[in-house]
């Protein structure tokens, strides 16, 4: 069955709508529409209204070319704000079989475990590592036979208050959120090879000011980063030195912007508050202005990997994505800095229908999130709004009775029931309806093997036998 569905890419310079159709997992672009971004900076909204107006703007023109109607959406995130943390989940399995819904409920274990801060929501939880009987790195428990099953999670999460803006610029606009995802991880799916995922990959999205760094080991992203610079800052550094307004310097950069050779050309450009002269400015000035700026960004960006620790599993390298990629020399330059790493610019995928204006590293993270609603995420993963996401068709199980916490509200209350386990499961069992948001089986209490002969054992048991 085919789905159309609204990606919206909320960045720093442009906000990008795209529409597109899905069908088995393939994606159509069907329309798009960009505008210039006005009250976002560094990734965040900061004027709710002028977003609201950047995203109408877009979003009218992609529904325009696409000739139809959508008011839902796939939006990005930017990892400003966002933080990730790792937590661990361990179940029985007492039918030896792990289907979809012990997947589910594994997952929800650890996200359950985590100390999510309560100023923080949930956007994504990533298994990275399953171990099914103790045997570890097992790459896809699914139909496997075994008693327990252990995961390791990276749980992405982002501050309330950013999102919240983020949600009300685009409900604004008319659109309803059916997705959220962090922008690097989209700017990743649109990039990397199914061999530099295996290998272990970094993927730097460097936009107009902010830059991105996801690291992807296994089987999902593993780490985020964010450092608020990005090619504005260029044009600030040219705007400032060559005394020239900031268009003048934007174009000055695209047009004679390159990392590889200077010139002793001279070029005029008019001054800033007094436009009718003009000043002669020597490209080799132009040069040193730009080859400081990035090369201090790659310098930073390659200590955030350092600061990772995984930069030994990261065997494929580097792929630089975003707008500032198409800056003349940057790979060769990052090639230097990132010693001893492959670089190598990503293009988003090509998709069917896409515009020839869309092939171009600034749209990796639209494209990333149209790929994303088609199924090519993590191969397991609870999703912004705490749903299980994987790629095994026909196995849709009833997933909704093991959300042990549907909102990460509910992952500290249900902490605070925690000491409690043995009363409150026993009211859930009383009030087993699958559609209240703390509900759970008895299955989905933490290793209860552990608790040899305990009283909350013998209780669900009991229980088990009753229901
Ligand atoms: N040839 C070029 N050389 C350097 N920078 C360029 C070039 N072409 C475009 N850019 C810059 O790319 C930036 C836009 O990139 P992109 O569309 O990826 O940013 P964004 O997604 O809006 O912002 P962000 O991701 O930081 O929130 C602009 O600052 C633009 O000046
Ligand atoms: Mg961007």
């Amino acid at each position: 069955m085919s789905e159309i569905v609204l990606a919206i890419d909320i960045g720093s310079t442009k906000v990008c709508a795209i529409i597109a159709e899905i069908e088995d997992g393939k994606v159509q672009v069907l329309g798009h529409g960009i505008s210039k971004s006005q009250g976002i900076k560094r990734g965040v909204i900061t004027n709710i209204e002028l977003a609201t107006k950047s995203i109408k703007k877009a979003l009218a023109d992609a529904k325009r070319i696409a000739g139809c109607n959508i008011n839902s959406a796939i939006v990005s995130i930017s990892n400003a704000y966002a933080k990730s943390l790792n937590s661990t989940g361990v179940v029985n399995i007492p039918h030896k079989d792990i289907s979809i819904k012990e997947i589910n409920r594994v997952m929800q274990t650890a996200l359950y475990n985590a100390s999510v801060p309560n100023e923080y929501e949930v956007v994504h939880v990533l298994p990275y590592n399953f171990r099914v009987d103790d045997q570890d790195f097992i790459e896809d428990p699914f139909g496997m036979n075994a008693s327990r099953m252990e995961v390791d999670v990276n749980i992405i999460m982002t501050q309330k208050s950013n999102l919240s803006n983020l949600k009300k610029a685009v409900r604004s606009a008319g659109i309803e959120i059916d997705g959220i995802v962090l922008s690097g991880y989209a700017s990743a799916i649109a990039t990397m090879d199914p061999d530099e995922k295996e290998l272990g990959i970094a993927v730097v999205d460097i936009g107009g000011q902010t830059s991105n760094l996801v690291i992807h080991t296994g089987n999902s992203i593993r780490y985020n980063n964010f450092l608020g610079v990005g090619s504005n800052h260029i044009t600030n550094d040219l705007s400032m030195a060559l005394h020239t307004p900031l268009q003048i310097a934007e174009n000055v950069k695209i047009r004679h912007g390159n990392l590889l050779e200077s010139s002793n050309e001279i070029i005029e450009l008019p001054i800033i508050g007094d436009e009718e002269n003009r000043n002669g400015v020597s490209l080799e000035i132009v040069h040193s202005v730009i080859y400081a700026r990035v090369e201090e960004t790659l310098m930073i960006l390659a200590k955030m990997l350092e600061k990772s620790a995984l930069k030994e599993q990261i065997s494929a390298g580097i792929i630089l994505t975003g707008g500032m990629t198409k800056l003349k020399g940057i790979r060769e330059l990052a090639q230097a800095i990132f010693t001893g790493m492959a670089v190598r610019i990503g293009y988003p995928k090509n998709v069917d229908g896409l515009f020839e204006e869309l092939k171009d590293p600034a749209y990796s993270t639209a494209i990333g999130l149209l790929l994303y609603k088609a199924g090519y995420h993590t191969p397991y993963e609870i999703n912004f709004q705490q749903e299980m996401l994987h790629s095994k068709s026909g196995h849709e199980d009833n997933l909704n009775d093991i959300k042990i916490a549907n909102t990460v509200n509910e992952v500290s209350e249900n902490k605070a029931m925690k000491q409690n386990t043995k009363f409150s499961s026993q009211e859930n069992a009383e009030n087993n309806d699958s559609d209240s948001p703390r509900s759970f089986s008895f299955e989905d209490l933490p290793d209860i093997k552990k608790e040899k002969g305990s009283t909350i054992k013998k209780l669900t048991n009991w229980a088990k036998q009753l229901f």
